[in-house]
């Protein structure tokens, strides 16, 4: 399962880039506003700090804008993966994108027909937004599963990322229905390591170790 930072704060990614652990990033056009910087600057940033695809998104909702701004974001770097909302034109523009050879992440995902509908098209990712549907009262690892289930019936190569995670449990439930990507906000990903015993665990050790009086060198 690949691991992708859900930020568009490059200090964030430069951290957790140093862990080794970091295949891509996700940036949306509220990510940036949190940013308070410029997308196109931001991303070419985030682009020479990450070796994985870097995906940015389109303002636009006409395909043929929709074409230009993506071909501009793509522009930027060799791993910009050009993200588009799953609508009409966004799906035409999917097509067209995949037909040049661009990447593409198809975003706001709320229903395994719109991930099918993209796998068609060729999309190199959708989103599924997990939380947002959890925050409907409906189940959003049911929709992982169905897309799973549906994308492995038909061998699609869409990969499903997993967005809009809110918790270390949904990275845990991801990763057992088989989604091929997380991306998280970097608190989650910080959660991922921790456990109360583990941390319990090594004070113990910690101490012991201090009462033997030894050095390891
Ligand atoms: O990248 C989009 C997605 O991860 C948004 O998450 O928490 O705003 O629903 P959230």
């Amino acid at each position: 399962m690949k691991f992708f930072l859900d930020t568009a704060n490059v200090d964030e990614i430069r951290e957790w880039n140093a862990t080794g652990m970091l295949d891509g990033v996700t940036t949306n056009p509220s990510l940036i506003l949190k940013s308070g910087r410029d997308i196109k600057e931001t991303l070419a940033e985030i682009c020479e700090i990450v070796e994985g695809d870097v995906s940015g998104e389109v303002a636009a909702t006409d395909y043929e804008q929709m074409l230009k701004e993506g071909r501009t974001l793509a522009a930027i770097a060799k791993n910009i993966c050009i993200k588009l909302p799953i609508t009409l034109d966004g799906v035409r523009a999917c097509k067209t994108l995949v037909d040049e050879g661009f990447k593409t992440n198809m975003t706001l995902c709320f229903s395994p027909n719109q991930a099918l509908l993209v796998a068609k098209a060729g999309a190199t990712y959708v989103s599924p937004f997990i939380g947002r549907v959890d925050d409907m009262a409906s189940d959003g690892m049911a929709l992982i599963e169905d897309i799973r289930t549906i994308f492995d019936n038909y061998s699609f190569e869409t990969q499903i990322l997993a967005a809009s995670i809110r918790t270390a449990n949904h990275v845990k439930d991801c990763a057992l229905a088989g989604a091929d990507v997380a991306t998280m906000p970097p608190s989650t990903i910080t959660q991922l390591v921790k456990h109360p015993l583990t941390d319990k665990g090594l004070a113990d050790f910690l101490s012991d170790w201090e009462k033997t009086g030894q050095t390891i060198s």
